[in-house]
């Protein structure tokens, strides 16, 4: 996720934007940049900008400063962790208008900037392919002097997500910032301020601050800073003080990165869906799919290829193709699929899933469905990865940079855009527009429902608690919720290292129900859906050898307290939704119960974020 530093005031700025830029790198970047007010010399008063960027660490931008005599108290910095246009000096931030005079920062997207390119500044020199550029354009056609009221008029074209930090070199001691669903936190020091993206490039100099909401903008100058809503009204805002060191801070105040990528997914699951649902069609239009409907109506059969966590995102896909499109899909673990011989052909789709776009199953397997004719297609995390480079097309999932080793934030993005992808094959086969709105409405919802599974984080600890000393568990799910059950198991095993095994449900008394006993807990999930009553005699079969079982079931189904030892409520979706809402507590409790144990939850052993050897 992109990142953002500012500073004014009086000490020299090149090394406090320097350095906050380290201290953002965390969140994962491609490129750095850096812009500041130079004033030439004391003699000579003339300010210019200075901008500076690179591709790659920020050593190397620190490289190429090195060589330059920056001489100035205020300046804006940013890492860039590519959504739009590729990894390059061009698109790395800031970014100027034709003039050069305006200089902007931003983190977020901005939805309609293709449309503003082609229409409303079709006559603007455009010297990027990023949707930033944009801003410091709009700024540029409503700027008469007042930078700030320039920010507010160019925001209202803007449909997207912001937080963004401006200079104008007419202007030469102003910064103006401005949010709207990207966080940027302002620093108040002695004589001076600094603003970021979140507290960490701030915390070794204050502890005064103040965090910008949704439709402000702050004017910030050596006088002091003042805050307005978009209407242009004032709002008075008090400094906190925060005590969390610059570790808690990157981590934005969690103790760890896999818990604040749990907390994420209400956020980031927006991302995923923003610009790509159809409201009035009941559709999803995901563009960079890249085939004409023709193509698209000769497709008769889907493999979606991919490992671990990927694969279970998968299998949701898989029963969403079939229902929605009626279209055979199948699932290939990519090691698997690579050594077969599989039956490919020129109507087959293949989809590679994968958040770090670089496992290297996943590519050779791809290559192999390439070369024997497939259509080849992403569906990926990181931009400019090189399944996003070597397929003919795909989806980002916008998950942003997921740090923790245990994938959390990027499986629900990928199971979303499946689920738009589902949706988009089944409006041009079975699915009527009342089924496709009804789906688009429910995809709409989830982000809430997420919240209020979140809130019960107390409750899942306290179970945690409970089952921490137990030393097998299974568990079940049947349809939908099978690979819900596999992520759960797979979650628990690799970040507490506690042995677990996945089954469908129906499967147990196949063989696997002779493991049971009281010591060995039953996580089930058992929400209102088609195979509910089916689902409770499994549960039924489970208790009758006392195994202790955990229940997740939909909110108001009073008859689960009666089944189970523990039960956690969920609110209620459509089927197909269901993984988006009924992973999240099984993360949760694995992620507690590792915490508990005193494991290493961000990096368990033996596991590599990105797998890129065979
Ligand atoms: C588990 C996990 C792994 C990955 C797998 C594929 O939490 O993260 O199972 O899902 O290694 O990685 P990507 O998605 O980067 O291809």
């Amino acid at each position: 996720m992109c990142g953002i530093v500012g500073y004014i005031g009086t000490k020299s700025a090149l090394p406090i934007l320097v350095k906050g830029l380290r201290r953002l790198e965390y969140r994962g970047y491609d490129s750095a940049g850096i812009a500041v007010l130079n004033q030439q010399s004391e003699k000579n008063s003339e300010t210019t900008i200075e901008r500076v960027r690179a591709v790659g660490k920020i050593d190397n931008l620190a490289e190429k400063l090195k060589t330059m005599t920056l001489n100035s108290t205020m300046g804006i910095a940013h890492t860039r962790w590519a959504t739009h246009g590729g990894v390059t000096e061009e698109n790395a931030h800031p970014h100027t208008d034709c003039s050069g005079d305006i200089i902007v920062v931003h983190n977020g997207i901005i939805e309609n900037y293709r449309e503003l390119r082609s229409g409303f500044l079709k006559d603007h020199t455009l010297r990027s392919k990023t949707d930033t550029e944009i801003l410091a354009h709009l700024i540029e056609v409503h700027y008469q002097g007042d930078l700030r009221l320039a920010v507010q008029k160019a925001l209202q074209h803007v449909r997207g997500t912001y937080g963004l930090v401006v200079m104008h070199k007419n202007e030469p001691r102003k910064l103006v910032a401005a949010r709207l669903g990207s966080p940027l936190v302002v620093g108040v020091g002695d004589k001076e301020y600094y603003v970021a993206s979140d507290t960490s490039p701030m915390l070794a100099y204050t502890q005064q601050v103040i965090f910008l909401d949704d439709g402000e903008i702050a004017e910030i100058t050596d006088h002091g800073l003042q805050i307005f809503n978009l209407e242009d009204q004032e709002i008075i805002k008090a400094a906190e003080h925060i005590d969390w060191n610059e570790d808690q801070a990157e981590k934005g105040g969690y103790s760890h990165f896999m818990l604040k990528e749990i907390i994420d997914q209400p956020t980031v699951i927006k991302d995923a869906l923003r610009g790509r649902l159809v409201e009035d069609e009941g559709t999803a239009h995901l563009g960079g799919l890249n085939m004409t409907e023709a193509q698209m109506h000769s497709v008769n059969r889907i493999i979606l290829i991919a490992c671990g966590t990927a694969s279970y995102a998968a299998l949701v896909g898989k029963y969403a193709f079939e229902r929605l499109a009626g279209i055979p899909t199948d699932v290939e673990v990519a090691s698997e699929f690579r050594y077969r011989d599989p039956i490919i052909d020129r109507q087959t789709l293949v989809f590679g899933v994968s958040q770090s776009g670089e496992t290297a199953d996943t590519i050779a397997a791809l290559r192999e469905a390439k070369r024997k004719g497939a259509y080849v297609r992403g569906i990926v995390n990181v931009v400019g990865s090189t399944i996003a480079r070597e397929t003919d097309g795909g989806t980002y999932i916008h998950a942003g940079p997921e740090l923790a080793v245990a994938s959390t934030k990027a499986y629900t993005n990928m199971v979303a855009v499946l689920l738009m992808y589902a949706l988009q094959f089944g409006r041009t086969r079975r699915v009527t527009v009342a089924t496709g709105q009804r789906v688009v409405a429910a995809l709409r919802e989830v982000s809430e429902k997420m919240e209020k599974i979140l809130r019960q984080g107390d409750y899942i600890k306290m179970l945690a608690e409970k089952y921490q000393h137990y030393k097998n568990f299974f568990f079940l799910g049947r349809g939908i919720n099978y690979p819900v059950a596999l992520e759960g198991s797979l979650k628990l095993k690799e970040i507490t290292y506690i042995h677990s095994e996945a089954y469908p449900g129906g499967e147990m008394k196949h063989g696997p129900i002779a493991l049971l006993s009281p010591d060995f807990p039953v996580f089930a999930i058992l929400t209102k859906n088609q195979l509910y009553d089916k689902m409770r005699s499994n549960i039924e079969e489970i208790r009758a050898r006392q195994a202790p079982v955990i229940l997740i079931a939909t909110e108001g189904d009073e008859q689960a307290k009666e089944l189970a030892d523990d039960v956690i409520f969920v609110p209620p979706t459509m089927e197909l939704l269901e993984p988006l809402i009924n992973t999240l507590p099984l993360q949760l409790f694995a992620y507690h119960m590792a915490v508990l144990l005193g494991r290493d939850v961000d990096r368990p052993r033996n596991l590599a974020k990105s797998v890129t050897v065979e």
